[in-house]
């Protein structure tokens, strides 16, 4: 059944920080370190969030999207193993791209992130939300094209949940590494892997502090292109 979503100033189920669409934009960083692992996270916050994700576009407004929101402490522990066991791999090769830019401005920061996510791998059963945004249907051997419809119809909407999560003072992290694992993540919530492929993990809890900066980025100047390549 379809259902009309209203969003009513004051209402919400926690207070907003107040930010303005853009400093929303900028400041809703990847959060690792700052992820409060003892503060419950209520449901009704979830579902905020969720109901304002539902609102981003989809292929043919298809909407084939669904959410698999893990609490369960042996389920999050369960996840939280088939994303160490591909950050690893995933860390392994990543030290030594670090290394070689060990001397530049570069490097630093790449080095920041992988302490950041090697924190995450370490505390991810903790987190006490997991979100799995999934999408009906499977890629796998597509064209291109249709891929991009694909994609294109479950991360805005998985993006917007993580606005709206920031907009709460909840942090997010956008992660992929549990994929290659994604056949037993799917056997461990009892997710239909043929006919349901996942996007992401996002851990979700209450940030230690809520004052995020945006962040250094490589010059716009450097990848924008007006009207040719
Ligand atoms: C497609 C995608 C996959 C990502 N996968 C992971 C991941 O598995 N683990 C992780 O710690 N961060 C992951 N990230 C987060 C990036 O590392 C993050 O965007 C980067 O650290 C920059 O952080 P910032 O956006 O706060 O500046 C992923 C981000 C994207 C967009």
């Amino acid at each position: 059944m379809i259902h009309d979503f209203q969003l009513i100033p004051g209402e919400n189920i926690v207070p907003q920080l107040n930010l303005t669409p853009d400093q929303l934009l900028t400041t809703t960083r990847s959060v690792r370190k700052r992820l409060d692992f003892t503060r419950p996270v209520e449901p009704e916050v979830i579902r905020e969030c969720l109901e304002i994700a539902l609102q981003a576009p989809s292929g043919s407004n298809s909407q084939q999207w669904h959410f698999v929101v893990v609490t369960d402490a042996d389920k999050r522990l369960a996840l939280a193993e088939l994303y160490r066991k591909s950050f690893a791999v995933y860390r392994a090769k990543r030290a030594e791209a670090i290394q070689q830019n060990a001397n530049s401005p570069r490097g630093a920061i790449q080095q920041r992130v992988a302490n950041s996510a090697d924190y995450l791998a370490e505390h991810l059963h903790e987190v006490p939300v997991h979100l799995i945004p999934c999408i009906v249907g499977r890629t796998d051997g597509l064209p291109s094209n249709q891929q991009a419809g694909v994609w294109g119809s479950i991360l805005p909407a998985t993006w917007s949940f993580m606005l709206a999560a920031r907009a709460r003072g909840l942090g997010t992290a956008w992660t992929t590494l549990h994929l290659p694992y994604e056949k037993e993540a799917a056997a461990a919530l009892g997710l239909p892997y043929e006919k349901i492929m996942q996007a992401a993990l996002i851990p979700v809890a209450y940030t230690q502090g809520t004052d995020f900066s945006p962040a250094a980025r490589e010059p716009l100047d450097t990848i924008l292109h007006w009207n040719k390549w």
